[in-house]
């Protein structure tokens, strides 16, 4: 089944316990939490104890992507905050390997992220140790941008590995994903969409998630 992620840097930040529950009702799995440095990216959202709060009124999954450097630092806040799975970058780190491990052994669940000029290959050596690999179809930093094409043939590169060596493994994209567009993911292997604007500035963000699910059904992976 599609799982539905809506990043919250998309939401009313004055009233994000609402907004919570408006795309919870909508039938959101997840909840996309992206944690900005203004370093790893050039731009600073929020951290550990913007999360914290807000675990107390959701009982989405806490889906924490790390857009820092040297995330390794910060595994133990985050999960203390209520991270239920940490994603960070392959790019962010010198020893992913080690970062993985940190994940697991928090409790978490662990994924790997891969800026777009990151080719699929780089994630191949790490597939059996992942939950998720998200693949970044826009630059990370903003929210708001439009998806890179390019990046579909990413996701379907990576689907066809696991499937070809046996690994279960989620797929997430990032940036850009409408309803429009997200048949062509799906088909190309994704099943854990981030939406931020194409769901919380709707004025009906129901009919955008069921809109997304019916395409999700309409278009399953072909290799
Ligand atoms: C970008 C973030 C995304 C962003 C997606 O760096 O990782 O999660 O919020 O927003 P939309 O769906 O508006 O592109
Ligand atoms: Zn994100």
């Amino acid at each position: 089944m599609l799982i539905i992620s809506p990043s919250a840097l998309a939401a009313d930040f004055s009233r994000l316990g609402e907004e919570f529950a408006k795309v919870e009702r909508a039938g959101a799995q997840y909840i996309h939490l992206d944690v900005m440095d203004g370093m790893f990216v050039p731009n600073i959202s929020f951290g550990p104890p913007m999360i914290e709060s807000l675990r107390k009124c959701s009982s989405m999954v806490f889906d924490v992507h790390l857009m820092i450097m040297d995330p390794i630092r910060y595994i133990d806040v985050f999960r203390q905050a209520g991270a239920d799975l940490i994603t960070f970058h392959y790019e962010s780190c010198d020893d992913p390997s080690a970062v993985i491990r940190a994940i697991k052994e928090s409790g978490a669940k662990v994924a790997m992220s891969v800026k777009p000029a990151t080719p699929p290959e780089a994630v191949y050596p790490f597939l059996n140790d992942l939950d998720m690999v998200l693949v970044m179809t826009v630059e990370p930093g903003f929210g708001g941008q439009k998806l890179i094409p390019e990046m579909i043939a990413k996701v379907r590169a990576l689907r066809t590995y696991a499937e070809d060596n046996g690994i279960q493994i989620d797929i997430q994209v990032d940036g850009g994903v409408t309803g429009e567009n997200l048949g062509m993911l799906t088909e190309a292997g994704a099943n854990v969409i981030v939406a931020g604007s194409a769901i919380f500035r709707a004025e009906n963000p129901e009919q955008v998630i069921e809109t997304m699910r019916k395409e999700a059904e309409l278009h399953p992976f072909v290799r």
